[in-house]
């Protein structure tokens, strides 16, 4: 690992604004709201600050829908504001990286106005427009991700154009060198300022098959998903852009497999440094993420072990549990309820003592769980809005519905945060634009803080041990106990030394294989979520610990 490489040791932290913490009682998180609680971030120990959208935008889809890229959204503040927290977490070592939207911009950006205009205007080209096919459907028989074509007929000059998201997020054209000429400017533009690197939205979704052929049952993925151009166009921008200042980089990839993700992030490529991959986050749906399953832990374990050997030595991974798009992780493969400190402690384990650089999304550290509303009504995200209508005319019961909210529904995650048992969990002194968890009055920071065996502070040694053993960096990954159905234990091989970890992802008490019994026989504890049960045969229900062999 070389100096340039600090984001291997790094710990990134994921801020959503819009629900972080808001200071001027709009009921919308801001910028000076992040400045607030930098050093709570400090306290807890991460590196780099994730920022999702900030930039000016209709809010559509959250801001990920953008209209302006070099202006910050008057919901969050403005320029100054921006460029003061990038000074004030510069000052307490805290990088910060920001979310580049470059897949889509919103259909209020100047350059789809101009687009829009006519056929030969000179943005024209900027995004997707095709003729429909000869009976007048669209182009392909394509689904946006967000329901609904992915193709929106434009009156004025008669073709259709591309938006894999919502109507008011057209793609736009990588092809046209101008456009990524413009992107590249842009990202120059922040990264001048000082900025530490970029989160990179649906990045694997920017070349696009150019036969534009209908899809299996309207699924278009194979062609726009790692297209024919991707590793042209990101050797491009890291040649002209991120291979000139010291930051990190992070792709979205939904669709990604191991072996993509070795060619995106191995250097000698000069591409990226690691990418986001979803195939542990599909593991609990039967394809579509709607009609959800139990979580089948050999699955998750394969999974992983394939991710942790494919990249090691080549690549980089990245490792996470949660997200703003997904639902919160201790509801979903731990315990919400009896063992919802235990388990989201031994979450925090089996994912940080990976290879790989770990991302916690606010709120994780508190053990922060989903939320079940009573009414549709009270629920804010366009997918999940969407979801509900066109599933509602296909026949799904309201109840059926609401209980796939509750599970895989974004807003889960986009609650906002609870800093204390004060009204509105001391998230705003408004009426926040989105209901904040009722259970803020026993889960909140303030809490957290003053109790020594909180979730925060244990996810506050697992970044210190990140930072103090170099086996958890770079040792080897070896999947022990393959088919048990409750146990995730694995191996870190270093060159100093190795470790052991157990995680039993039940309420019910489980066995250790005798290999591992013996092994950990007699050997040091690294960290444990138990108080005295260890080096047993038995793990205690949602035990997890680490031995140092
Ligand atoms: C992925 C983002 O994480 C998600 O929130 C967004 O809706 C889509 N990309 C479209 O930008």
């Amino acid at each position: 690992m070389n100096n340039q490489e600090w984001w291997k040791k790094s710990v990134v932290y994921q801020i959503y604004p819009k629900s972080f913490n808001d200071t001027n009682g709009d009921g919308i998180g801001d910028i000076p709201g992040i400045i607030e609680k930098l050093d709570y971030l400090k306290e807890l120990g991460v590196d780099v600050l994730w920022l999702s959208p900030v930039y000016d935008s209709p809010q559509e889809d959250n801001g990920y829908d953008i209209r302006n890229y070099r202006q910050v959204d008057d919901l969050f503040g403005n320029m100054e504001d921006l460029e003061r927290l990038l000074e004030e977490a510069h000052k307490r070592d805290l990088k910060l990286v920001m979310d580049l939207v470059v897949n889509h911009t919103s259909d209020e950006h100047p350059w789809f106005v101009e687009s829009s205009k006519s056929k030969d205007n000179p943005y024209r080209d900027y995004y997707i427009w095709k003729d429909g096919k000869e009976n007048g459907e669209p182009p392909t028989n394509w689904n946006s991700v967000f329901g609904g074509p992915a193709w929106e007929y434009d009156e004025t000059t008669g073709q259709y154009y591309l938006h894999i998201f919502a109507k008011k997020q057209p793609d736009l054209n990588w092809e046209n060198p101008n456009l990524r000429e413009d992107v590249y400017d842009m990202m120059k533009f922040w990264l001048d300022k000082g900025m530490d690197g970029f989160r990179m939205d649906v990045i694997n979704f920017i070349s696009k098959d150019p036969e534009y052929q209908d899809g299996e049952n309207g699924d278009g993925s194979p062609y726009f998903m790692n297209g024919p151009r991707v590793h042209e166009f990101l050797q491009e921008m890291n040649q002209e852009v991120l291979s000139n200042y010291d930051v990190m980089t992070v792709g979205e990839m939904p669709g990604a497999s191991p072996e993509d993700a070795k060619r995106y992030t191995d250097p000698e490529n000069e591409e990226l440094n690691m990418i986001f991959t979803f195939e542990h986050m599909d593991l609990d749906s039967n394809g579509d993420k709607w009609n959800w399953t139990d979580l089948n832990l050999v699955d998750l374990k394969e999974n992983f072990e394939k991710w942790q050997t494919s990249l090691h030595g080549v690549g980089w991974n990245s490792l996470y549990w949660n997200n703003h798009d997904q639902p919160r992780i201790v509801s979903r493969f731990g315990d919400d309820g009896e063992y919802r400190v235990k388990s989201a402690k031994m979450l925090a384990i089996c994912l940080h003592m990976m290879q790989g650089t770990p991302y916690i999304y606010q709120g994780e550290e508190l053990g922060m769980t989903n939320v079940n509303f009573e009414t549709l009504e009270e629920y804010r995200d366009i997918e999940l809005l969407n979801m509900y209508k066109e599933k509602k005319e296909k026949g799904w019961s309201h109840e059926d519905l609401m209980k796939a909210i509750y599970v895989k529904g974004r807003d889960n995650a986009r609650t906002p945060m609870q800093w204390n048992d004060k009204e509105n969990g001391g998230f705003t002194n408004g009426t926040p634009w989105l209901q904040v968890n009722p259970n803020y009055r026993e889960i909140n920071a303030e809490r957290a803080l003053e109790d020594k065996n909180s979730v925060f502070y244990f996810y506050q040694q697992l970044i210190r041990l990140r930072k103090e053993m170099d086996m958890i960096t770079d040792g080897r990954f070896e999947l022990l106990m393959r088919e048990d159905p409750n146990v995730f234990a694995y191996k870190r091989v270093g060159d100093e030394g190795s470790l052991l970890v157990v995680c039993n992802f039940s309420s019910e008490e489980v066995t250790l294989d005798d290999g591992i019994v013996k092994e950990i026989e007699g050997k040091p504890v690294v960290i444990t979520n138990e108080t005295e049960s260890t080096h047993r045969r038995g793990l205690a229900p949602f035990e997890g610990t680490v031995y140092r062999l």
